[in-house]
């Protein structure tokens, strides 16, 4: 426990930086590409008293019931992200190319039994027609997608024809931008050097381009160390919608001035703990100990932790659970391989 109190203190020391430059930004840039109609209205009348809004009014709120037609548009369909904060769901690994009705299983598993608003897309399936079963079962369980384009480990062009088949699919599904919140590049660009800075923020910008319109931001989903080894790469950072920062404190290299001082919304998406080490999972410390009261200490001191996320710039920190189960990734999910909850898992949604 001892190691996992320390790491902790490392993780709070950064989103105390990150909530301290919000006071030096303050007009963080919003997550999105466009303000709500309700957002702008609050905005101007800020000096009076503030307009009551149902924050639950919207997808992918908890109690929010998604209506059985696609809406005409995405107006005042998405919940505020300034309203988003603590545990949001899942990393989801689909290398295994998972059937629809598996995702129907899991994705209402997530919904119904974790409270979970989105899920966060890991690794790639190049099925034709696997990102429309997403989108289909993520509609039906009121999930919102943190999609991926996946670069895999080390470099590899692959992830221009993922980008390719995404973008077209978001276009070609009437259902993709009603569940598909932010697109990720990734995992770890930067980090594996697979493009440079420039060369990434060139695509970021493209990509928020082709999307712009079915209003779906963009952002890199990198360790913060992919930054810094990048001289800071502030060009990305600055292209980028939202950060979405992989905390896997087990690998805990200290690598964290780059990402914080944007004033952007920041998610923890890649963010856990493993049970068991093998070869790839080995701690950079000798004091990290992979178990699984480690793993669920890890998660238990991120929900302690609710307040003091949720006082991070742009409506605090929401974070995923990485990941689903083991069958997915060994020793990082809350399900053993086996389906078998390894430790009871119930975070807060608010605080
Ligand atoms: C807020 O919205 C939710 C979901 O649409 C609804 O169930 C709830 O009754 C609303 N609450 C109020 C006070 O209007
Ligand atoms: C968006 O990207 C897709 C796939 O690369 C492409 O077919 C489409 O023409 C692009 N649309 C725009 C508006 O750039």
């Amino acid at each position: 426990m001892a190691s996992l109190v320390r790491f902790l203190l490392f993780v709070f020391l950064l989103l105390g930086l990150v909530s301290h430059s919000g006071a030096y930004h303050p007009n963080p840039v919003r997550f999105g590409h466009r303000r709500s109609p309700r957002s702008k209205r609050v905005s101007r009348r800020s000096c009076q008293a503030p307009v009551y809004t149902n924050i639950s009014a919207c997808f992918p709120a908890l109690g929010f019931t998604t209506p059985s037609n696609v809406p005409a548009s995405t107006d005042g369909w998405w919940c505020d992200p300034v309203n988003e904060y603590a545990f949001l769901g899942f990393s989801y690994e689909v290398t295994a190319c998972q059937s629809l009705s598996q995702l129907q299983k899991e994705f209402a598993d997530i919904r119904t039994n974790f409270n979970g608003r989105y899920v966060r897309l890991y690794g790639a399936c190049d099925r034709e027609g696997f990102y429309d079963d997403v989108v289909t079962a993520a509609w039906d369980n009121t999930l919102g997608v943190h999609a991926l384009i996946w670069f895999g480990y080390g470099s590899s062009s692959k992830w221009g024809s993922r980008r390719d088949t995404l973008f077209s699919t978001l276009h070609s599904n009437p259902k993709a931008k009603f569940v598909t919140r932010v697109v990720q590049f990734g995992s770890e660009p930067l980090f594996d050097q697979v493009l440079s800075p420039a060369q990434l923020t060139t695509q970021v910008i493209a990509a928020k381009q082709n999307l712009s319109d079915i209003g779906i931001p963009v952002t890199v989903s990198d360790l913060a160390y992919g930054y810094q080894r990048n001289g800071g790469a502030q060009d990305v950072l600055d292209a980028i919608d939202s950060i979405n920062a992989h905390m896997l404190p087990f690998f805990a290299a200290s690598a964290t001035t780059g990402i914080t001082g944007t004033g952007k919304k920041m998610y923890f998406d890649e963010n856990g703990w493993p049970s068991i080490t093998y070869s790839g999972v080995k701690p950079q410390s000798k004091v990290a100990v992979a178990s699984v009261s480690n793993e669920q200490g890890y998660f238990g001191l991120l929900d302690e932790h609710c307040t003091d996320l949720k006082t991070v710039v742009a409506g605090g920190v929401g974070w995923f659970a990485h990941i689903y189960s083991d069958a997915q990734e060994p020793g990082y999910g809350i399900y053993s391989s086996s389906g078998k909850l390894k430790f009871p898992f119930a975070p807060r949604t608010s605080c």
